[in-house]
């Protein structure tokens, strides 16, 4: 039973959107499981809506996102319950029997659910309009819209249809071939779930391989997925309802994973992980970083969402700063802000190069990134596509103080994460901290299970 007080306290709500206060760890030890996988979450919903019939999902990630995403089916006519939070029960007509919302659908802070969304939404036979958040609301939608509109979409918005919200006009779409040159698994899932409902094949060839979750799944519900090299072609076809089993979100295992490296004596172990190898990269980077005390022990049985798992140890290691190599980004984007933990606390500097889509994530992360290491005394270089990290080594004597989210739920998580290694008696206060519930809900929980202070 721990007896010190937590290192994480959490405040909801008030005039900051929630506030964290971390302070120093002496240790951290335990075994736990994250929150289901976000993007299977999504994708298991969404196929679900359009498929007839009965599917069933557990291990979904209850977070707000997700819950947007299924609420958004609801309002399709798909009978949606959760028998508890991440269960999920879905009895859909089928795409072609959806109905048309009787209000606009609000995806909240979730780019995933708009993009997505957008490509089913397109192909049915009726008008939708979506938006977003303030954060959402400013994200680029062109780069789905103008492949879409290719395929005889008929969506528009504010800035010729780049912005949220949008109005859909549901019509018959026509197959393309596309080059998704924003290396954006987004684009790449919108375009193949409205060529699940389009007249002849779709193919979307991408310069480096993005997340493929959506080609693993299709086949799931009975679709029919070819893919060759870098190329993905799906078929038009009638979908069914199917059992699916979700596996741990590798992306908030990430946070605990540089939370035991980079605590002299951190040792974890995380359970039902995903490990999915377009998704796991941040594992290469640390290795070559010099983390020699991480081992992944694969799952013999694949989930039946056809993604593989298993379970991560990971204990304390000296890293030292690397140039990353920009051909794995794509395959770690979304663990650029818990690796900028890890490279503040390495001996020299990390190089991260590539990552220009970091740019339009849930905030600009280049910038909210290189402005939190530097109120902790990091000093950092931004570039257009990345940014240089001048790491301190293990013990950094970093600086406590206030800094900003930027409203973006993994720069919380992250700065929190660094925030364990100030020194004792430094207090680290972060604000608009509410938004980690997009992808983690009970962060601070399983935190406060593992780290004593
Ligand atoms: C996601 C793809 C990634 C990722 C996002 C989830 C998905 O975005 O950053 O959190 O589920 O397809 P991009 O594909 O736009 O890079």
């Amino acid at each position: 039973m721990k007896i010190t007080p937590d290192v994480l306290e959490e405040k909801r709500g008030g005039d900051h959107h929630g506030t964290m206060v971390v302070r120093h760890i002496r240790h951290i030890a335990g075994q736990i499981r994250v929150p289901g996988d976000k993007s299977v979450s999504h994708r298991s919903v969404i196929l679900g809506g359009m498929a007839s019939g009965k599917t069933s999902i557990t291990g979904f990630l209850p977070s707000d996102d997700c819950l947007r995403t299924l609420a958004g089916f609801s309002r399709l006519g798909v009978q949606v319950w959760q028998p508890d939070p991440s269960s999920v029960q879905m009895d859909s007509p089928g795409f072609d029997s959806l109905r048309e919302p009787d209000d606009i659908l609000d995806f909240g802070n979730s780019g995933t659910a708009a993009r997505l969304m957008c490509g089913v939404l397109a192909g049915t036979s009726f008008f939708s309009v979506m938006t977003g958040d303030d954060s959402l609301r400013k994200r680029p939608m062109g780069r789905v819209v103008i492949p879409l509109s290719t395929m005889g979409a008929m969506i528009d918005g504010p800035r010729s249809g780049n912005l949220l919200p949008l109005s859909i006009r549901g019509k018959p779409l026509k197959g393309i071939t596309f080059f998704n040159a924003h290396k954006s698994a987004q684009v790449k899932s919108s375009i193949l779930m409205a060529g699940l409902n389009a007249t002849g094949p779709t193919t979307v060839e991408e310069p480096l391989q993005t997340r493929d979750h959506t080609e693993r799944i299709i086949p799931l519900f009975g679709g029919t997925v070819f893919r060759e090299g870098l190329k993905t072609t799906v078929y038009p076809g009638k979908l069914t309802g199917t059992p699916i089993e979700v596996p741990g979100d590798f992306s908030s295992a990430a946070f605990f994973i540089v939370l035991a490296l980079i605590t002299p004596s951190g040792s974890l172990t995380i359970e039902k992980v995903g490990l999915n190898p377009t998704r796991t990269a941040l594992l290469k980077i640390l290795a070559s970083m010099g983390a020699n005390s991480i081992r992944v022990d694969p799952s013999l049985s694949p989930l039946s969402s056809a993604e593989p798992s298993g379970t991560i140890h990971v204990s304390f290691s000296e890293l030292k700063g690397i140039d990353v190599p920009p051909e794995w980004i794509p395959n770690a984007i979304d663990e650029i802000p818990a690796l900028a933990a890890c490279a503040a606390c390495a001996e020299g500097t990390t190089v991260i190069r590539g990552a220009a889509e970091l740019r339009v994530k849930e905030s600009d992360r280049i910038h909210g990134i290189a402005r939190a290491l530097s109120s902790f005394g990091i000093s950092c270089e931004e570039f257009p596509d990345g940014l240089a990290i001048h790491g301190k080594g293990p013990s950094p004597a970093l600086k406590g103080g206030m800094i900003d989210s930027f409203s973006d739920h993994r720069i919380a998580m992250a700065m929190a994460t660094l925030g364990t290694r100030l020194p004792e008696g430094e207090i680290l206060t972060i604000r608009g901290t509410d938004f980690v519930s997009t992808s983690f809900p009970g962060f601070s929980e399983v935190f406060n299970q593992v780290a004593s202070c």
